[in-house]
């Protein structure tokens, strides 16, 4: 019989619809001896998967419940097939983007402040912070007080699946998009991507810029001091993806200076430690690494899991593999 380890943690109603014939085994936080399993579920966060790692043996095969799978080949090795949890993160991740970046023109973490404070004339301090941040010195009334989507020009890094999902909801909004992935495919394939070594030269265009690819060596610091100079004023830089796509310190400058704004889920390092120096930096809205995290997620990655590993009793090829053993 199929041995499967899964996280303790997980409620084992979350996995009612794994094939019956396998046997599940409940993998504690605290695991201390070797056991034999075929099958791996690690633990969505990767320090406590990584803690298990060690104590496994005989693991065939990865059932990752996340998108990103970056860390898993490094720990486990070539031998062992490695599957993702295709789409469980779509949905809820598309839509912490659209929220940051609607967030961040409309100031709410400022009008948040406002309210906190009870002062409703702390209002007029927007039109100011709008002029500094965009630049945009015309006398206009009545004031500014938010700012629009609808219109803006729009550099998405990254076109995978939550590219796409992000495009698909952004489409209300009649954005100006301009699509970034590791390689360009034509427009005469019927959408134009550009290639990620166009990047310099399509960064001053935007107004805003998301991020929302895999760290990888070659992803690493893509953002850096001369892309984040090569910006324009007040262009506001979405991280939906991993925090090492940007360089942290230049990142810190390019806020502390008011060139830039900044919505982040994802940083470098993360957890972001206490006291450090993004914490403090204006015009940045962080949340900590959440934006895959509904309720709709778990049930979801484990229903993809459970065909998957259907599939791969059934000796059928696998859908969502991201490496197969060598
Ligand atoms: N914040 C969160 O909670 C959260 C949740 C889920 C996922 N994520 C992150 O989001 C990433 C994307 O997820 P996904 O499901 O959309 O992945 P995906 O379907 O695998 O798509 C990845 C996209 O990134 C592009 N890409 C890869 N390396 C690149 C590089 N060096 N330069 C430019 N583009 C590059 C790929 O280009 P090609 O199309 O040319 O291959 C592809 O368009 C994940 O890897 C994960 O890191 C974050």
């Amino acid at each position: 019989m199929l041995r499967v380890g899964y996280p303790a943690v997980f409620p084992v109603e979350l996995l009612r619809d794994f094939p019956p014939e396998v046997e599940l085994i409940p993998l504690p936080d605290d695991l201390d001896h070797e056991i034999e399993i075929d099958v791996w579920l690690p633990d969505p966060y990767p320090t406590r998967a990584m803690r298990i790692w060690p104590h496994l043996r005989g693991v065939r095969l990865i059932l990752s419940l996340m998108a990103g799978t970056e860390w898993i080949p490094g720990v486990a090795g070539p031998h062992v097939t490695i599957s993702k949890a295709r789409g469980a993160h779509n949905t809820s991740t598309a839509e912490w983007t659209i929220a940051a970046i609607l967030a961040s023109l409309k100031y709410l973490p400022f009008y948040f402040e406002v309210q906190q404070a009870g002062l409703w004339k702390r209002r007029f301090e927007s039109p100011a912070r709008y002029a500094q941040m965009t630049g945009d010195e015309r006398p206009i009334y009545p004031p500014v007080m938010v700012e629009e989507l609808t219109g803006k020009r729009v550099l998405m890094v990254g076109y995978g699946e939550i590219g796409q999902e992000i495009e698909r909801m952004l489409a209300p909004f009649r954005v100006d998009l301009v699509r970034v992935a590791r390689s360009a495919r034509p427009a005469n394939s019927g959408l134009l991507v550009h290639a990620v070594s166009e990047l310099d030269n399509l960064l001053p265009q935007a107004e805003i810029v998301i991020l929302i690819l895999p760290a990888t060596a070659e992803s690493h610091h893509l953002i850096g001091a001369r892309q984040l100079a090569l910006m324009r004023q007040g262009t506001l830089l979405v991280n939906a993806g991993r925090g090492p796509l940007v360089d942290t310190d230049a990142l810190v400058a390019a806020l502390n200076s008011g060139r830039i704004r900044a919505a982040l889920d994802v940083t470098d390092p993360e957890p972001l430690p206490e006291g450090h120096p993004l914490w403090s930096c204006p015009n940045l809205l962080i949340t900590p690494h959440l934006a895959g995290s509904s309720p709709q997620f778990a049930p979801r990655a484990l229903k993809t899991a459970a065909d998957e590993l259907r599939r791969y009793i059934d000796g059928k090829p696998l859908c969502t593999v991201v490496q197969r053993a060598g």
